[in-house]
């Protein structure tokens, strides 16, 4: 019996051969395990060698596979063909970046972007290996346990309406990571990020639309951080008026 196929209709784009993207359709195996990555892996070895996409654990870990499905923002080493039986199945760059060739992106802004927020542990003072492990109670990794799951995969920027607005907002896993360390018993460096999360594109630009948070793979909720920061931005820009820095 002959194998069930889908039809994927993918987004190429060559610079060499296109000033803009064009479409190109391929039949591939419509298999129950098989992830949209499968069907693009399988164009790329037996039907056209030369589409490029990025991908790499195919384990929904690496963050490096994210493009746009039946136009939303996926994994697609997560995402099932079958979802879209019996097809055809759309892929195209995640939207808001700019596009290198065919389903690769340029993610140079957010490579940028994230040292702004310092996203690791800052300590003011070290203390001395001998005196050993930080340590931390449950209750207090649970604080910051979830941010932590961001695997940098970008789905939030290509989703967020904000950003595709206004290319300087600092965005959602930036400031999802900025509050996993800010809310971490162990760190110090909550001052440190402060200017760059309260500025004109920190978490005042975000608008809650909250769409940052649906198409987050890992639950991260990037939108429920942003809107925690800006109550603890409210809170310390009220201390500051009442007691100003040299008065503390
Ligand atoms: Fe690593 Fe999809 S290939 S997250």
């Amino acid at each position: 019996m002959a194998e069930d196929m889908i039809t994927m209709e993918v987004a190429r784009y060559r610079p060499e051969l296109e000033s803009e993207p064009v479409t190109q359709s391929y039949e591939v195996p419509l298999r129950k395990e098989w992830a949209v990555l499968d069907g693009l892996n399988y164009i790329k070895d037996h039907l056209d060698g030369t589409l490029s996409f990025r991908w790499s654990c195919r384990m929904g870990i690496c963050g490096s596979c994210g493009m746009t499905v039946n136009g939303d923002p996926q994994l697609t080493c997560a995402t099932f063909l079958s979802e879209y039986a019996p097809g055809p199945v759309r892929v195209e760059p995640m939207r808001n970046f700019p596009v290198v060739r065919d389903l690769i992106v340029d993610i140079g802004d957010f490579m940028n972007k994230l040292p702004t927020v310092r996203p690791w542990l800052v300590r003011t003072e070290d203390e001395p290996v001998e005196d050993g492990e930080y340590l931390q109670t449950p209750l207090e990794m649970e604080e910051y346990q979830q941010y932590s799951m961001c695997i940098n995969c970008m789905l939030c920027y290509s989703a967020c309406p904000v950003y595709a607005l206004d290319p300087d907002f600092v965005g959602p896993a930036a400031i999802a990571l900025a509050q996993r360390y800010n809310l971490d018993s162990r760190d110090e460096g909550a001052r440190d990020r402060r200017d760059v999360l309260t500025s004109a594109e920190g978490v005042w630009a975000c608008t809650f639309v909250g769409e940052c948070s649906t198409a987050c793979p890992k639950d991260v909720d990037p939108a429920g951080a942003i809107q925690r920061y800006k109550l603890t931005a409210a809170t310390n820009a009220i201390w500051d008026f009442l007691l100003p820095r040299g008065a503390r």
